[in-house]
């Protein structure tokens, strides 16, 4: 037994490994919201983080961060990759809790890697965990690892936060091995949400399928209490308006709309390219806002990031063809010469670029056709240190939940989501100004140190060790 007290277990690191053709190795931010989440939680915490560095094949050695976080490479095997990972993990997990806006498959092979990687990762954190440590599990990947813990270790403090959301009974009931993955985290003393409804979809199911008898938050499994709640996650908002506020990105955000031809509206989507995220309906309802006259090249253009993500599953692949051929088509159709209507990188860039791309938009399109919580629109606001811009989200994005005072669109009704980018044109700046003020007030108090602290309260851990000085911000870039 190790002498870790603070355990995050998630599927991926930080950061990738990669190792160039002489066999250098260097490492490179992970993509997605939860590494963005909890990498100042760990450095507050001075935590232990069990992960995959992204690569099949034998684990790089442990190191240590700059900022004192022990990180524990987790082996993968290639297929191991292709089963666990790109299969049960984001071919069945991934459509089906997101309210299977794509088809699901399930394969039985799938399972079994599932359930040995979710094993490994339980061994693991076993061999790592002090006496009476707390272990944070993360995510749809890692299902089964609180309750394999508690089996291996039932001196520990075990919590499980899901970042994606909870499908309600009649979609999770199609889940091949239901049960076990029920009880796996049920193994938890604490399952956090995002939402409030998904906690409920989660206690409903132990009743359906278990048996339980929940009471409020709370349902026992044998003689332990189990308690299931919505923490919806944030960012660290003192350090995206620090970035935003700073000489370099000011100056990079007026180059960058000098570079757009100066128009009067630069509409903004920021995704890692994922088909939950609705690139192709907000494509869709650009193209036509054009068509109609509504909106015109070259006074308003669209900035499209579509983050690499998951390039070997099949209908990633599908999407990205998709996407690529529609961009090819609206500029082909709109674009005018050294202007496309549509400027489209499918690249990663630093937080500074990002802040940058943030300030340069005068509409951030966040249209997902379902989204856990969605970081990338409360970085939009958080980095509007000027109170301008203006949010247009997604009814189905957890983030609707918190920035209340954003231009609200269903992004399933194609005519509501063209309405929603011209009525956040064209709004008054007044009005503008006045939801972003309210949304950044309401992001600046519910940042991700008072998420983590709140989990970690009502998981038991003091609060001395659950506090997290914003101070500091986080590395990586
Ligand atoms: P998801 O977790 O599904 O990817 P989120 O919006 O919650 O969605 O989180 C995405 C995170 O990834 C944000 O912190 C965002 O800043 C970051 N990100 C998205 N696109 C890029 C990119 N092209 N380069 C660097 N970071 C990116
Ligand atoms: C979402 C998931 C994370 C995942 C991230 C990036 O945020 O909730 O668990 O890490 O996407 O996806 P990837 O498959 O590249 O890890």
């Amino acid at each position: 037994m190790s002498n870790a007290s603070f355990i995050v277990v998630a599927n991926r690191l930080p950061v990738d490994s990669v190792v160039d053709d002489e066999g250098n190795r260097t490492w490179r931010r992970s993509p997605g919201g939860l590494v963005t989440a909890l990498e100042p939680v760990l450095q507050a915490n001075q935590g232990t983080w069990i992960g995959w560095a992204g690569v099949a094949g034998p684990a790089p050695e442990p190191l240590e961060t700059d900022d004192g976080v022990t990180l524990l490479p987790v082996e993968l095997s290639e297929d191991e990759v292709l089963r666990y990972y790109e299969g049960f993990s984001n071919a069945s997990l991934w459509p089906l809790y997101h309210d299977a806006v794509e088809p699901r498959q399930f394969r039985r092979s799938w399972w079994k890697s599932y359930y040995e990687v979710n094993a490994r990762f339980a061994d693991v954190c076993a061999r790592e965990a002090a006496q009476g440590a707390v272990v944070w599990v993360q995510d749809y990947q890692l299902q089964l690892v609180p309750g394999m813990l508690r089996e291996r270790r039932p001196d520990l403090r075990i919590g499980f936060f899901l970042h994606i959301p909870f499908p309600p009974v009649e979609l999770f009931m199609q889940l091949p091995h239901r049960m076990e993955i029920l009880k796996g985290l049920l193994g938890a003393d604490l399952v956090g949400f995002q939402r409030p409804l998904a906690a409920q979809n989660f206690l409903a199911l132990t009743r359906h399928l278990l048996g339980y008898r929940p009471r409020g938050h709370y349902v026992t499994v044998d003689d332990r209490l189990v308690r299931a709640d919505a923490f919806p996650i944030s960012i660290d908002t003192a350090y995206n308006e620090e970035v935003a506020s700073s000489e370099r990105v000011r100056q990079r955000a007026k180059e960058i709309r000098a570079e757009l031809g100066d128009p009067e509206t630069v509409i903004l989507g920021v995704d890692r390219l994922d088909y939950t995220k609705g690139i192709e309906q907000r494509l869709k309802a650009f193209r036509e806002l054009l068509e109609d006259g509504r909106l015109q090249v070259p006074n308003a253009v669209m900035v499209q990031v579509a983050t690499p993500s998951r390039e070997r599953v099949e209908q990633y692949k599908v999407l990205r063809e998709r996407v690529e051929r529609q961009v090819g088509r609206i500029n082909g159709e709109y674009g005018q010469v050294g202007l496309p209507a549509v400027h489209y990188l499918h690249q990663s860039f630093d937080r500074f670029e990002l802040s940058a791309l943030y300030q340069a938009a005068d509409v951030m399109a966040v249209t997902p056709l379902r989204d856990g919580m969605n970081l990338v629109a409360k970085e939009y606001v958080a980095s509007r240190v000027d109170n301008r811009g203006a949010l247009v989200l997604s009814e189905f994005a957890g983030a609707a939940g918190d920035l209340r005072q954003a231009f609200l669109v269903n992004p399933h009704d194609l005519t509501d989501l063209k309405d929603g980018f011209v009525t956040a044109t064209t709004a008054p700046l007044d009005d503008k100004m006045k939801r972003m003020r309210a949304m950044r007030r309401y992001l600046r108090k519910h940042d991700v140190s008072r998420w983590a602290r709140s989990f970690l309260t009502a998981l038991g851990v003091p609060e001395r060790s659950a506090a997290y000085n914003p101070g500091s911000p986080p590395t990586g870039d």
